[in-house]
């Protein structure tokens, strides 16, 4: 288990200093160097440079070693989406190009993610990405929750932030335990035990433990709602929920944080495992359960109040 924690730690610091970037963290001791960020009075900078001067630095240490290749042609580490690069004219290019980054923060994927395989962005990260996006908003006339009428278009009825607290006020535990969906904390992975083993303490923005109860209150919340469905925003707009696939996919995704094909590197790699027939059906079968009853627009919010009121079915 040791050899995961020292992956992602000397990981990090190996490659984020290897890149050939200003302001990155000289020593592996030193802190999380972020570029002060502007007083939330407003800044004057164009939405792109704003992003260029503050916010790529800030991905710098915690996002761009797994979101970008390390080289031209190669691919980024643990199969992550490169939607980052080394360089932040070609970082903003391909953030423009990955539908659901660029949008209002709650529409925006690079908000909501929380900790999954990589970090969560920390407080600092996330206001100067929140102040960026709200200057993409109005540059671009994208939809603005905040102010209905000046988004393009109509404005859209939800967000994806809203969506998802929907779509876990529709989560119920009668379905939970019809579906079978518990069974999937019990799954067997080769050569390292089952799933609960790891990741009942929510690592990694998963939480499987075998206290059916717990288990199923903490998947209502994000990032760990987010294993099993998630948002699909075009245009900075909300446009339905999705299955996520992230229980059913994680397990024969490639490896290809190295290069070379050396069986003794595979500790570097997450656990191979392929979810039973029965698992995998009741993944399918919970998700769908959940998101027809979302659809008919039957069940309570999940966010806003206090989680206790988190009964699930109708209001
Ligand atoms: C250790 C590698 C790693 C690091 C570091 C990392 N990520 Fe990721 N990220 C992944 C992987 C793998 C995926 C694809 C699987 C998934 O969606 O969880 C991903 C997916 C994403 C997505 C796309 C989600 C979608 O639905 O398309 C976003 C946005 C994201 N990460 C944001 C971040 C941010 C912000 C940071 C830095 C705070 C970060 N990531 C750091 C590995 C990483
Ligand atoms: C030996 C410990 C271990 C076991 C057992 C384990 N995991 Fe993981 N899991 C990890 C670690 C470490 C990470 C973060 C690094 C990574 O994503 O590879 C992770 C990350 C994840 C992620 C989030 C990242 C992503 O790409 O979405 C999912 C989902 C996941 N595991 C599912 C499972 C499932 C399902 C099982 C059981 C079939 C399982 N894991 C068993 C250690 C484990």
């Amino acid at each position: 288990m040791k050899s995961w924690i020292a992956w992602l730690a000397s990981g990090a610091l190996l490659v984020a200093c290897a890149a050939p970037l200003e302001g990155c963290a000289g020593t592996p001791d030193e802190p999380l160097n972020l570029p002060p960020g502007s007083t939330g009075s407003g800044s004057n900078l164009p939405a792109k440079q704003f992003y260029i001067q503050k916010v790529h630095p800030a991905f710098d240490l915690t996002c761009t070693w797994c979101h970008a290749a390390a080289e031209a042609g190669q691919e980024p580490p643990g199969g992550a989406p490169q939607w980052l690069s080394l360089d932040p004219e070609q970082a903003y290019a391909n953030i423009e190009a990955y539908e659901g980054l660029i949008a209002h923060p709650s529409n925006s994927l690079i908000i909501l993610q929380g900790e999954h395989m990589g970090p969560a962005l920390v407080p600092k990260q996330e206001q100067l990405v929140r102040e960026w996006l709200l200057l993409e908003v109005k540059e671009r006339a994208l939809p603005d929750p905040e102010n209905p009428s000046t988004g393009s278009g109509s404005a859209p009825a939800v967000t994806a932030e809203e969506a998802l607290g929907q779509f876990a006020g529709c989560m119920t535990i009668e379905n939970y335990q019809l579906t079978e969906m518990y069974l999937v904390a019990h799954q067997q992975t080769v050569g390292y035990g089952v799933c609960r083993g790891c990741h009942n303490t929510g690592w990694a923005g998963t939480f499987l433990d075998d206290d059916q109860n717990l288990t199923f209150e903490m998947n209502k919340q994000r990032p760990y709602l987010l294993k099993l469905v998630t948002a699909e925003v075009q245009d900075g707009a909300f446009v339905d929920l999705v299955q996520s696939n992230r229980f059913k996919m994680k397990g024969s995704e490639v490896c290809s944080y190295l290069e070379d094909a050396d069986p003794a590197n595979d500790i570097y790699c997450h656990p191979k495992f392929i979810l039973n027939p029965d698992v995998s059906a009741a993944v399918d079968n919970f998700f769908q359960a959940t998101y027809d009853a979302w659809k008919s627009g039957a069940c309570s919010p999940q966010d806003g109040e206090g989680a206790g009121g988190a009964g699930g079915g109708t209001p």
